[in-house]
């Protein structure tokens, strides 16, 4: 499904959030505190844009690496990481979130935007950002939730169920990508239900905040104590 709609992924992302998302990829980042020395582990990076920001923010990583399957969207991950000159910096590899292509205790901090909800297993993937993970690293985490306030709730609801499905079709012109998002949103654990799979997972320090008024979710949390 992603290779199939790689080509109109980022426009879409850009109509369908009003711009937001790239405030939220920078956020992520922001919160993992780079020095300018780290391995950053971007994993279901798609078309690279959380990696690009790992490597740009300032005191950004030394080393990103971006992992998906969907050789689609890296294909034009890579052609944006050339546009930008930073291949020195941002590799992007196939691999499997569930089985990463990364040694143990290899990265300095991993972030998943927008991922882990469409991984079959999230709990594997879990376990592997922990397993490739440095004692004392640090993961971010971006996921979709829903309104905090109540009263925003069935507005948005209405948006992310009737007319951002319409608007994917039509731009991306792929029948289903833009309906499984509110459908794969419905059956995924957000805000503490969430930060409890990566506490079980083994993560310290979870915290999950609300971005958006809560129509996106930041995790973060650490290996080790
Ligand atoms: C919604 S996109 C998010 C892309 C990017 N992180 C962003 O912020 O725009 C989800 C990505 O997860 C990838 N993906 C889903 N399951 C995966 C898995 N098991 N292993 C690797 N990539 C996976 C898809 O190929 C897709 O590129």
């Amino acid at each position: 499904m992603f290779d199939a709609i790689a080509g109109r992924y980022d426009l879409l992302n850009t109509v369908l959030s009003g711009g937001l998302d790239r405030y939220w990829r920078r956020r992520a980042i922001r919160t993992l505190e780079l020095t300018g020395r780290e391995r950053l582990l971007d994993v279901c990076t798609g078309t690279a844009d959380v990696a690009m920001a790992g490597a740009r923010a300032r005191a950004g990583a030394a080393r990103v690496v971006g992992v998906d399957f969907a050789g689609a969207m890296l294909a034009y991950g890579v052609t944006k990481i050339r546009e930008e000159a930073l291949e020195g910096r941002v590799q992007l590899v196939r691999g499997d979130a569930m089985q990463l292509p990364v040694a143990d205790a290899s990265v300095d901090a991993a972030t998943i935007a927008f991922g882990i909800r469409n991984v079959q297993q999230p709990e594997v993937a879990c376990a592997e950002l922990l397993r490739v993970l440095r004692p004392g690293g640090r993961v971010a985490i971006l996921e979709f939730g829903l309104p905090v306030v109540p009263a925003v709730r069935p507005l948005y609801l209405w948006y992310f169920n009737h007319v951002l499905p319409r608007i994917g079709r039509a731009v991306s012109r792929h029948s289903m990508a833009y309906d499984y998002l509110p459908q794969s949103v419905g059956t995924f654990p957000w805000g503490d239900a969430f930060g409890r799979m990566l506490t079980a997972t083994g993560f310290s320090q979870v915290k999950a905040r609300p971005l958006s008024l809560g129509i996106v979710y930041l995790y973060t949390a650490r290996k080790g104590p």
